[in-house]
């Protein structure tokens, strides 16, 4: 099945490649691909950073790399010695053209050795400042011309820090890029059972005549980590929730969620579906936050039993930091099918455990004819850990009495025996391959901003007073402010992770 997706010879050279995101996911990822056999032999990498390293030392240092990620596969004899033959590194500054002309000089290279067309993914895995430059330094080069061989360009997130400067950037983007070359990564879509959520929503036929506003009480979308800041202070403190997790990877499953079936699983049919529904949002004005939002900062607690410092705490974190931890979210579409049906998102450092999932809640049955009150069913996708799909409904328990009880239908993904690949290396291979139905498209960037504008603008630029909250409010390892529960309204309840 993967052997039938195998990329065309070709060039990845990674921009930032001494930076984190390199070290711990990129490198794991290639290698994993290329010793399974799916990159062929005529594939070089080449990083580029702007510490002055040779080849040799660079090799050494991916290899090591390597050695400690715990995302790369189990190493097989003699594999990191050939892998090491495909390294090469090239350092400059990002602002000025010799950089460039030095990663022209690796793509020719590269041909003269296999031969075939001069290939080449310029993966940008650095600070957001420097998408641009890079974006134009490739430009002003020629190396995003085409007539050699196909150019593609893969941008990390954050993709803007609002919804004026994604637009600046994608403008700034496509002077040099048609959108056919700009492959935006959300790794959250490179996730095995986010791609689930289309399988079993698309390739089944019970399911979709439920999935509207008939059957369909609420969805609860929850992205929980237990991790805190793990020394991202820097970015973090910039960034804030909304922009590191809400306005990307939430945004996407809710889209995948919501969305109408496409006509055809590919790029643009889906790319089409999923924008349809985000501009189908409510908009939320500055104003109305306070009635469908709530934010929230860790403050110390424990976790596992041991203590753990709050925000405020963190190294790196000023002492009065408004940067919110945690957000929730209560959306609502505007369209046939999800009318008058709200979709609650939330989001969050420090909370008690590692799990995302979706729940689709479904209406209580209509009539309640056994003692006791009715409870909703619920289907479940358990996008990590424990990845599967659940489906919650009510049975008799066993005895004399008529008494119904809540049982689960479970389905585990690990029935399947298969390990379960890195995100990044499913988006490494469709990158390479042309296929970027798993990379949201510059609309959909735009309309997911659009949704958080209002949100940003009230809690950045207008602090509100009064309405705001007095941080920390919510201890480390508790499920969030109190709040949020409130964003509920009085008959549902985030559901018991
Ligand atoms: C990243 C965020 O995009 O996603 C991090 O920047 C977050 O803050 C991470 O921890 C979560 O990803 P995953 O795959 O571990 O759920």
């Amino acid at each position: 099945m993967r052997r039938s997706r195998a990329p065309e010879p070709a060039t990845m050279v990674i921009f930032g490649v001494t930076g984190d995101l390199s070290r711990r996911k990129l490198l794991p990822a290639i290698f994993g691909l290329w010793q399974d056999g799916l990159l062929g032999s005529a594939f070089n990498i080449v990083g580029v950073g702007r510490q002055d390293m040779t080849d040799e030392q660079f090799k050494d240092y991916a290899l090591k790399a390597l050695q400690e990620s715990k995302e790369t596969d189990a190493i097989q004899p003699g594999s990191l010695e050939k892998f090491r033959e495909l390294l090469y590194y090239e350092f400059g500054e990002f602002g000025e053209d010799d950089v460039y002309d030095l990663v022209g000089k690796e793509l020719d290279r590269a041909q003269k050795a296999h031969g075939g067309r001069k290939n080449a993914l310029f993966y940008l895995s650095t600070p957001p400042s420097l998408f641009e430059p890079i974006s134009n330094g490739l430009g002003r080069l020629g190396l995003a011309d085409q007539s050699e061989g196909w150019r593609r360009i893969v941008i990390e997130k954050p993709f803007g820090r609002d919804l004026d400067s994604a637009r600046e950037l994608n403008a700034a983007i496509h002077d040099t890029w048609d959108e056919s070359q700009v492959y935006r990564i959300d790794h959250y879509l490179g996730k095995e059972t986010v791609q689930n959520l289309m399988a079993i929503r698309f390739g089944n036929a019970i399911f979709e005549p439920l999935w509207n506003r008939g059957f369909v009480d609420h969805v609860q979308i929850t992205a929980a980590e237990d991790l805190g800041l793990e020394g991202r202070a820097g970015y973090y403190e910039e960034a804030g929730i909304v922009r590191d997790m809400l306005q990307n990877h939430l945004m996407q499953l809710f889209a995948l969620t919501a969305m109408e079936p496409p006509a055809a699983f590919d790029a643009e049919a889906i790319r089409d579906e999923k924008t349809k529904v985000l501009r189908a949002v409510k908009p939320i004005p500055s104003g109305r936050v306070g009635q469908v939002a709530v934010r929230g900062q860790y403050g110390p607690g424990s976790m596992d039993g041991e203590k753990v410092p709050g925000y405020r705490e963190e190294p790196g974190v000023k002492s009065d930091s408004r940067t919110a931890s945690y957000v929730a979210v209560k959306l609502e579409i505007d369209n046939w099918r999800w009318q008058g049906v709200p979709f609650f998102l939330r989001t969050g450092k420090r909370l008690p455990k590692k799990v995302t999932e979706i729940a689709v809640v479904f209406k209580r049955a209509p009539l309640g004819i056994f003692p006791g009150g009715l409870e909703r069913n619920v289907l479940a996708f358990r996008i990590q850990p424990d990845e599967g799909v659940s489906l919650k409904f009510s049975s008799k328990s066993p005895g004399q009495e008529m008494v119904l009880r809540e049982v689960v239908m479970d389905f585990r993904y690990d029935a399947f025996g298969a390990q379960l690949e890195s995100p990044y290396s499913r988006l490494l291979l469709d990158a390479l391959i042309g296929d970027a139905t798993l990379f949201p498209r510059e609309d959909e960037v735009d309309h997911a901003w659009q949704i958080v504008a209002g949100i940003l603008e009230a809690w950045d630029t207008r602090p509100g007073k009064g309405r705001t909250p007095d941080f920390p409010n919510y201890a480390a390892g508790t499920w969030g402010p109190e709040d949020a529960e409130k964003l509920m309204g009085p008959d549902r309840r985030w559901r018991r992770l």
